[in-house]
């Protein structure tokens, strides 16, 4: 159960599709249990219509009063279509018809907008790139002229090509850039492509052409790029970075750039992906932001047949933004299994499924890996339970289950370093191979080590050999400060007497003084193993004490707890019988000792 307050989630649908995907996607904040409130909002069209504002006020109250804002689409016209078609009785007051996406932005001073492309059409050819779009300046800022105002054109005036036209023949639209605007933006990219673990950041710009302004916005950028030493950055021209997103999209990270080249390169990007349908996006500013698929309200499109990927994506996105991680994972992931199946997908991904169809198998999907997670967990549980259980025994009793089940399980040349302790764990598999070549350079040989997880058994397996040792006191020292269970080589270790000082569990057919390193080296992990002929694969359990290590097939626990239980059952009571004056043979007789895992003998005890 979570306790935490629910993320509160304005959701205004909008306009066309925009509905349609986002009714069919937010079911899955219900289906995976997510802790949200959803409140829902109106905007779009029909607002402007009939109330001569696309975002009512009472949805900027609830914007105001939400975590964050999920949007689906919205219908937007040029002002002409906008007075027209507006309510006859709002016309006479003429009120200007804004973009309420514009709106959006500037209100809430989103300045970033986020529009992530990865590989999840063809997943044979990799890609993770991540246009990040300036949001609030640039070409999009809002100083846009015709005719021409006077100012401009005294300033055209002092230019030869430009002289002697009037402002009605001229428009313009400026650049506008800030150093404030460019330093949180260029900021932004690189923390965000920390937090992404992506190495590169690019900022695409023209500033070959635009030589003024992209000086000033290249010096920011350089100086910012300079506190990131581990990430590579470089400046690229916008339209280079088109075609080689298109021809080589692996090779990108974070490219950032200003609105109006990320307008048309985040298309671009859109189209990599696998098209309008599959791209999400997200607008974040310092306080605020809002999530919404890039496509639009799609009114040229029949009714639920819009791909509701886009929105599944954007969903994810808001998701891993307030740090809902393995939700937001699992919504990729499922959408990602979706189309790879190609059974439930929409028209624009060649298939005949309607959006609900495809939000669906979605959802479904989603529920589906949650429930395998959950019964891992619930695995893991018994698995806990059950090496609780196997501890209670020897390896002598389990042998002889092992036995019972025609099974060789035995580790027969390995003994324990220390007396007293037991192990038991899942096997984590290492296998070395003697090196070839002799080099004067050490190689990292035990670089597995904290891939390992905790509570497991790590199984070296390197040939029995006894002229160098893969295992020491350091390898112990991490061993045991990642939770590590224990260790058990086929063949040699060192710093015997620290390790015993530790009772770490310690399983080896030999010990050396002679370093692996040069001499041996690993070549594989969480492989089967031989060992001297008992097969060995990852997660079986082994079992150590002081008489020595055995290996369990994993599946075969349950059947093994059992049988050692009767067989200890078995024992006990022929050595009680023994102890009273009955002869061994008779008491063997009597408790069934040929097959003591068959139960009690049932003439003698009705247990
Ligand atoms: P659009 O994105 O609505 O549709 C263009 C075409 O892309 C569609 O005809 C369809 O072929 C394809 N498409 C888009 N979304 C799809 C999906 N989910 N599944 C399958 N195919 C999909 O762009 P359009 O037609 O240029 O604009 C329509 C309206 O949407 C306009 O009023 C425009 O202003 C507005 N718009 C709103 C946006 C927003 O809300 N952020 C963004 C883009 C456009
Ligand atoms: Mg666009």
């Amino acid at each position: 159960m979570n306790t935490k307050k629910p993320l509160k989630i304005a959701v205004l649908p909008g306009d066309g599709i925009g509905i349609e995907v986002t009714h069919a996607a937010i079911e899955v904040f219900k289906a995976l249990d997510i802790p949200v409130q959803l409140n829902f909002g109106d905007i779009g069209w029909t607002n402007w219509q009939h109330e001569g504002n696309p975002i009512p006020d009472k949805t900027w109250k609830l914007i105001a009063e939400s975590d964050t804002t999920l949007l689906g689409a919205i219908t937007s016209k040029p002002q002409r279509e906008a007075t027209n078609e507006l309510d006859p009785r709002l016309q006479k007051d003429k009120p200007v018809y804004l973009s309420p996406i514009i709106q959006l932005r500037q209100k809430l001073d989103l300045f970033a907008n986020i529009r992530p492309g990865f590989s999840i059409i063809n997943q044979n050819k990799q890609f993770n790139f991540c246009v990040i779009r300036e949001n609030t300046e640039g070409l999009y800022s809002g100083f846009d002229y015709h005719p021409v105002p006077k100012e401009l054109l005294q300033l055209l005036e002092q230019n030869p090509r430009w002289q002697n036209k009037s402002a009605d023949e001229l428009s313009c639209s400026l650049r506008l850039q800030s150093k404030a605007g460019l330093t949180r933006l260029f900021e932004f990219a690189f923390s965000h492509a920390v937090t992404h673990q992506i190495n590169r950041v690019t900022f695409a710009d023209k500033p070959n052409v635009l030589r003024k302004s992209g000086h000033f916005a290249r010096e920011i950028f350089e100086s910012i790029a300079h506190q990131y030493p581990q990430i590579t950055s470089d400046i690229l021209n916008i339209d280079a970075v088109a075609l080689w997103l298109i021809k080589r999209p692996e090779d990108f990270g974070v490219i950032v750039t200003e609105n109006m080249f990320g307008d048309i390169l985040s298309d671009v990007g859109a189209g990599v992906m696998g098209g309008l349908g599959l791209a999400p996006s997200a607008n974040i500013g310092q306080q605020e932001s809002y999530f919404e698929p890039v496509h639009g309200s799609g009114p040229q499109m029949s009714p639920n047949t819009a791909n509701p990927g886009a929105m599944f994506l954007t969903i994810s996105m808001l998701l891993l933004h307030f740090g809902f991680a393995e939700p937001a994972k699992r919504i990729t992931k499922a959408l990602g299994a979706v189309i790879q199946e190609n059974r439930f997908v929409t028209y624009d991904l060649g298939g005949k499924a309607t959006t609900s169809d495809m939000a669906k198998a979605v959802i479904d999907r989603c529920v589906d890996q949650q429930q395998k997670a959950t019964s891992k967990i619930n695995n893991d549980i018994s698995m806990t339970q059950y090496l609780k259980k196997l501890k209670t025994f020897t390896t002598a009793e389990i042998s002889d289950a092992l036995d019972s089940c025609g099974i060789e399980g035995a580790l027969c040349h390995i003994k324990p370093l220390t007396p007293g302790i037991k192990l038991a764990g899942p096997a984590y598999t290492i296998q070395y191979e003697t090196n070839q070549k002799k080099s004067s350079s050490f190689k990292n040989a035990a670089n597995y080590i904290d891939a390992v997880p905790a509570n497991s058994v790590i199984v070296i397996d390197n040939k029995g050999l006894q002229d160098c040792t893969v295992w020491g006191e350091i390898l112990t020292q991490v061993a045991m400060k990642n939770h590590i269970e224990g260790t058990v080589v086929h063949g040699a270790v060192r710093d015997v007497e620290s390790i015993r000082k530790t009772n770490y569990p310690l399983f080896c057919s030999a010990t050396s003084m002679r370093s692996g390193k040069n001499r041996v080296h690993k070549t594989n992990q969480q492989c089967p193993l031989m060992i001297n002929d008992i097969p060995i694969n990852p997660g079986d359990i082994i079992f150590g004490d002081d008489n020595g290590a055995l290996v369990i097939p994993k599946q075969l626990l349950p059947e093994l707890l059992n049988r050692a239980e009767r067989i200890k059952l078995t024992e006990q009571r022929i050595a009680a019988a023994v102890k009273s004056g009955s002869t061994l043979e008779q008491a063997r007789e009597d408790y069934g000792y040929a097959q003591p895992w068959a139960g009690i003998n049932k003439t003698k005890d009705n247990l």
